[in-house]
């Protein structure tokens, strides 16, 4: 098939780089012409573990191309993929312009029937509001051909990508029609065939609805378990052998149940408030969301009280934040909770020092008051503290030897959880954990 793919961020640009993979025609298009460069160059223009390798096959074999120009994007294209960003509003919904700026594109450029498919995250109803631009200026133009508006959202990773999408656990797509849905059936065959992937068909904005409560529903989970590692901070208890206790039930399952500093990246913030901000306009109070939110940020107000009772003033004082990506495998630092966390500690007058194996470029240029060292010992090097603010295993493999020897004062936040709190203990540093044993907890 005939694919174009608007927008070639994480979303966009993996799945052009499978669609190419799975034997269609993909354009990839966007209006940066600096992105649009690198791509040709036969780079991605970010970090994503395989993405480079899977680009570079499907642009030798003919399969993948860029462009910056419309024409030349739209004129073949049965398919168009929706990848625009859609970033927050203040008032917690998302900026949905860039989605309608493209219906408005299709109308202007397509030249055949097209099936636009939304696979940026959208409220439910977003693909109502693109069928009346499309209506509406189908009319203005005078383009005669059919053009539908399907929802196909995307479960990707980052760090992840290129697996996620080539391996999914499921497809979801809601059409309006027996020929969108014809038309993403034949998109996915040699996936389907080969992987047997569950397929969900349904209508457009229960594909819409799927992909928010998910994402809502894993940060939720998170949340939940950062309370209960709350809990057990107060009680003496671990947080991750109670997560590995509740895990074992088949209901419950191990995986999003890792307590430490809270989710960020560009979805979960981001989506846990759409779905509140379109469950108010629908009317309804979805307060369980905004109470995931309240304990996702109370979890860096926590590191920072743990640090003040080691330290008492962080004035003066000098921390080494290890990790600014949002997790491991990205050099993403959007919502991140070690840049929160980082920027926190500038508030209260301390001098942070922050680590990261392939962030610090983003670091330097989105946040250039964050000073980054390349490496992990300078950084600690007569730090007063050290927060693990990403668990990257760069950091697991440290031994605490490390610590004792280079900090000024032998105290560590495993804001992660990511060492075994005896052994740090053992080795004499002032260690914390969050919601594990630690200094303030461990049996006398
Ligand atoms: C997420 C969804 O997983 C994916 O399906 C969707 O398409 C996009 O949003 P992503 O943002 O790439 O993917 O990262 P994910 O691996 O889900 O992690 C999100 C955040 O949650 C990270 O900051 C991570 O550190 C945190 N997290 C994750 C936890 O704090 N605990 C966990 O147990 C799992």
């Amino acid at each position: 098939m005939h694919i174009t793919v608007i927008g070639v961020g994480h979303v966009g640009l993996v799945s052009a780089a499978a669609f190419a993979r799975w034997g269609h025609e993909v354009v990839g298009y966007d209006d940066d012409p600096r992105k649009i460069d690198t791509l040709r160059s036969g780079r991605a223009w970010f970090h994503e573990p395989g993405l480079d390798d899977l680009m570079r096959a499907q642009v030798e074999a003919g399969r993948l191309t860029f462009t910056g120009d419309p024409d030349a994007a739209f004129a073949d294209a049965e398919v168009v993929f929706v990848c625009v960003g859609t970033p927050p509003l203040p008032g917690g919904g998302p900026n949905l312009s860039f989605v309608e700026a493209v219906g408005r594109s299709v109308v202007e450029h397509a030249r055949r029937d097209t099936l636009l498919v939304e696979k940026s995250t959208v409220p439910a109803n977003t693909g109502k509001r693109l069928e009346q631009v499309i209506a509406r200026e189908s009319k203005r133009l005078g383009n005669g051909n059919r053009i539908e508006v399907a929802s196909n959202p995307e479960f990707l990773k980052e760090g992840a990508a290129v697996q996620d999408t080539l391996h999914p656990d499921r497809i979801v797509y809601g059409t309006s029609s027996a020929w969108g849905r014809d038309v993403l059936r034949e998109v996915y065959a040699p996936l389907v065939e080969q992987d047997q992937v569950p397929v969900v068909e349904t209508d457009v904005a229960t594909a819409e609805l799927i992909k928010h409560a998910s994402n809502a529903f894993l940060a939720t989970r998170i949340s939940f378990i950062n309370a209960v590692a709350q809990i057990c901070d107060r009680v003496g208890a671990d947080v991750s052998v109670v997560a590995e206790g509740m895990g074992h039930d088949v209901r419950i399952g191990h995986r999003f149940l890792q307590a430490g500093l809270g989710y960020g990246g560009s979805c979960f913030p981001k989506d846990v408030d759409a779905f509140a901000h379109l469950a108010a306009q629908v009317g309804y109070d979805f307060q369980l969301l905004e109470e995931v939110r309240r304990i996702n940020v109370g979890q860096r107000h926590w590191v920072m009280a743990k640090l003040e009772q080691e330290l008492w003033h962080l004035d003066g004082k000098t921390v080494a934040v290890l990790g600014a990506a949002f997790k491991p495998g990205t050099d993403d630092l959007r919502e991140s909770p070690a840049v929160h966390l980082a920027k926190e500690l500038v508030d209260a007058g301390a001098e942070v020092r922050v680590h990261d194996p392939v962030a610090l470029d983003n670091l330097a240029r989105e946040q250039p008051q964050l000073p980054g060292y390349p490496e992990v010992e300078d950084a600690l090097d007569g730090a007063h503290a050290a927060v693990v603010a990403t668990d990257w295993p760069e950091y697991t493999a440290l031994p605490a030897t490390t610590f004792q020897e280079r900090l000024a004062y032998p105290i560590l936040i495993d804001a992660r959880n990511v060492y075994d709190p005896d052994a740090m203990l053992d080795a004499g540093l002032h260690y914390h954990a969050l919601g594990r044993r630690s200094i303030d907890t461990r049996p006398v």
